[in-house]
């Protein structure tokens, strides 16, 4: 069966419109995406819904969408408090082209440059590519920074696929396989490091982890189980070829009880439905020479 794909506009959705690429009818496989962000906020693989977007999430082509997996870029969280919490890519509006037909998997592409816009808050030059590429188990994402070619120089960036991962059952049933061993900064105790002993890793409280990745002791592939049982891989990869080695970090974010009641746009409640893994570049800003891209990519794959 084919894939496809369409551009629809979402009226129940403020009016944004959102490219759905789809295996045949949709029902057991399918993907889509806003292009306000590039915000992928449905993936259907063998009919459930395995990302989560909060209800009360705002579609008014401003706020950045709460849920699915807004992109982080230039910078993550607010160390240039110049420049809006998590960057410019997640409210920004962008291209798209369509790369599917009768092949194994579909491909959407979408793509962002500088602009009047861009230039004021952040004065760099960059070229964002951003490819989402569906097939019956899997859904591949990745973006693309490119520092285009004559330049005036390099830029420091950082990077993240914020990837909020819909929980089969509740927050407090998920366990995650991976982090064992790895250091992590806790934002809950003002950017404390740490060594994750646990092999087994659970919520019980708000957490918010920086999972550390270095080019000698990468974090492997992260396996969630919900009830014991494994539903979801969550593979990531991080490089900038003839450059520097690179591995990607994985963020580890739970609002829990009074945060998730204190956001309007996720409410009291929403918590015990999702998780977010967010692999990313996150731990130092990196520097993109002239000419030089930086490719972030994760590969969710369903299990169960
Ligand atoms: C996570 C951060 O990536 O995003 C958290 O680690 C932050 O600190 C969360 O609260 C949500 O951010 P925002 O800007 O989407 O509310």
């Amino acid at each position: 069966m084919a894939y496809s794909c369409s551009v629809v506009q979402d009226d129940a959705r403020g009016g944004l419109a959102k490219v759905v690429l789809a295996k045949g009818d949709g029902s057991e496989s399918r993907v889509e995406i806003y292009l306000f962000g590039a915000t992928v906020t449905s993936w259907i693989s063998s009919g459930v819904e395995r990302l989560f977007v909060s209800d009360k999430a705002v579609w008014n082509g401003e706020k950045a969408i709460r849920g699915g997996i807004p992109l982080v870029f230039p910078q993550f969280g607010q160390p240039d408090t110049t420049l809006a919490q998590h960057g410019f890519a997640r409210t920004s509006l962008w291209d798209w082209s369509c790369s599917c037909g009768e092949s194994e998997s579909g491909k959407v592409v979408f793509t962002l440059k500088d602009s009047a816009v861009t230039q004021r808050v952040w004065p760099h030059a960059f070229q964002l590519l951003y490819t989402v590429e569906l097939t019956p188990a899997s859904l591949r994402c990745q973006l693309l920074v490119r520092n285009p070619e004559g330049s005036a120089g390099s830029f420091p960036c950082q990077a993240l696929l914020h990837t909020y991962v819909r929980l089969p059952h509740e927050i407090t049933d998920l366990k995650v396989l991976g982090f064992q061993g790895h250091r992590y900064v806790d934002k809950m105790t003002a950017g404390e490091v740490h060594e994750e002993t646990r092999e087994i890793v659970t919520i019980d409280c708000e957490t918010d982890r920086i999972y550390l990745s270095s080019s000698s002791v990468e974090i492997p592939d992260l396996t969630l189980l919900s009830k014991g049982a494994p539903f979801m891989t969550v593979a990531k990869k991080a490089f900038m070829e003839d450059v520097q080695p690179l591995a990607a970090d994985v963020v580890f974010w739970n609002a829990w009880v009074d945060k998730s009641a204190s956001l309007p746009d996720l409410g009291e409640g929403a918590y015990k439905s999702y998780v977010c893994v967010e692999p990313g570049v996150v731990s130092d800003r990196v520097e993109v020479p002239s000419g030089a891209a930086l490719t972030l990519e994760t590969t969710l794959t369903v299990l169960s």
